[in-house]
């Protein structure tokens, strides 16, 4: 299994490009189901998640090249509308496939995903949402299969979400695309990825409003076209660099990314001390689904350790969970009392104990985290447990004295295409150790 050896106490210096979104580039090569020829999409992050959903597709008929970080999907034929188990099992998100295959075949099949190390994550509302539009859907033995009703087509209707989910919005819009009629959306989660969602899917050929708001309003068309779209910069892997310059200290600056899409996490670099300064100006344009924004570029800096937090976790634009665990790495190498609410996930607290390996002095009172703020941390053996927990414990290892190795980092290749390759452009003492 991978391992990453860091030597912490090493200022980062220097500018890197930020790569594709994962949460982004997932739910668009899932959409590209819905049509029937070629798709093209750019800026695809080269990490395991897109390329098990890039078997996945090749599984149920389409072809998928790689070039680069561009991903070509031709779906022209589908040959099968049950996604592989196995993917399911290591890919919760494929879950979003249902929704395409009801859309494109009339039916799809899919194992129930399960819960996972950061809690339950049950499927309930993205279930509704196709059977309001007409689904049937039966569960047996862990198995989902879902039928759009007579005459294979689903139908438009409105859809109110009592959370606003993001799998679940991404499943009713891919569902509502080719859905006969128009379907509202209302309580929709309101995260970038959707807002990148939308114009992804309009510039296909379908017809969805409110992009950004949480109402959305899609009517349904009966084909789209092929379309080429670039995927935009990866925000939470931004703000884990982010949370590594507020660990190590130094003076970064990430390229690719929209600074208005980390309004709240670089609010709260500042807040700890940090100096951020964003330059919109020199971006390139990227189409977010309501109009285009430039990316941009954000420059972080700090000189000491970081300054007391108090943030809770909550759909966008509320601080996002995928960042809570970079926030506490660095908060515990800090100074004072943070106290961090989640109210997302309820099982993200898993890094915690691996930071207290490393002098880490941080109480758990249920969904509350409270991290005294150590100063500085030394270097330990930790285990990456989860995608972002495993990203946060470099940052940790960062800002700690001496050497620390991090195991089973298999869980950070998910997310992240090359941390060490990255961190160490900015001067890190960080490597792969292996197999
Ligand atoms: C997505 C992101 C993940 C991020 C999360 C929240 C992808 C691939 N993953 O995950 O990185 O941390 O959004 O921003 O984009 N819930 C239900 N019933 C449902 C669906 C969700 O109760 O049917 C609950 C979940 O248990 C959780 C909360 O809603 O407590 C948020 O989940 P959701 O927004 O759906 O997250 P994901 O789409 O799984």
């Amino acid at each position: 299994m991978s391992a990453i050896r860091v030597s912490g106490c090493i200022p980062l210096k220097g500018e890197i490009s930020i790569q594709g979104s994962k949460n982004a580039a997932l739910p668009m090569m899932a959409a590209a189901l819905l049509h029937k020829g070629l798709t093209v999409l750019t800026n695809v992050p080269r990490i395991q998640d897109t390329a098990c959903m890039m078997k996945i597709l090749e599984a149920l008929g389409c072809s998928c090249i790689r070039r680069g970080c561009s991903v070509f999907i031709d779906a022209g034929e589908i040959k099968k509308t049950q996604v592989p188990q196995e993917y399911v099992r290591s890919m919760r998100s494929s879950i979003i496939l249902l929704g395409a295959l009801l859309g494109r075949m009339g039916q799809g099949n899919c194992c129930y995903p399960g819960g996972c190390l950061i809690g339950a994550r049950p499927i309930d509302l993205h279930l509704m949402a196709l059977k309001k539009m007409g689904a049937v859907i039966r569960e047996e033995d862990g198995i989902i299969e879902a039928c759009a009703g007579k005459d294979g087509r689903l139908k438009g209707t409105e859809i109110v979400f009592s959370y606003p989910s993001v799998g679940a919005t991404e499943q009713a819009l891919l569902a509502a695309v080719l859905a006969e009629g128009v379907t509202i959306i209302r309580g929709a989660a309101m995260e970038p990825e959707i807002s990148q969602l939308c114009g992804f899917l309009n510039n296909m050929g379908a017809v969805i409003c409110g992009a950004g708001t949480k109402n959305l309003m899609i009517q349904g068309v009966r084909s789209l076209r092929d379309s080429a779209f670039r995927v935009e910069g990866d925000r939470i892997v931004a703000g884990t660099y982010g949370a590594a310059v507020m660990a190590a200290g130094g003076d970064v600056t990430l390229k690719g990314v929209r600074p208005s899409a980390l309004k709240l996490p670089l609010a709260l670099f500042s807040r700890s001390g940090g100096k951020v300064t964003v330059s919109e100006s020199s971006g390139r344009l990227q189409a977010t689904g309501i109009g285009c924004e430039k990316e941009g570029r954000i420059r972080i800096s700090s000189k000491g350790p970081a300054g007391p937090l108090a943030l809770k976790t909550g759909p966008y634009p509320e601080f996002p969970t995928d960042l809570q665990s970079p926030f506490m790495a660095f908060l515990a190498a800090g100074r004072g009392v943070s106290r961090i609410e989640e109210r997302v996930f309820e099982g993200r607290f898993g890094i915690a104990g691996e930071l207290e390996k490393m002098g880490a002095l941080i109480r758990l009172e249920g969904k509350t985290a409270v991290i005294y703020g150590a100063g500085s941390l030394k270097g330990s053996a930790v285990k990456a447990a989860d995608l972002r927990g495993g990203a946060a414990l470099a940052v940790a290892a960062l800002a700690a004295k001496g050497e620390t190795v991090i195991e089973d980092c298999r869980h950070i290749e998910r997310g992240y295409e090359d941390i060490c390759r990255d961190l160490s452009a900015l001067g890190a003492g960080i490597q792969w150790i292996g197999e």
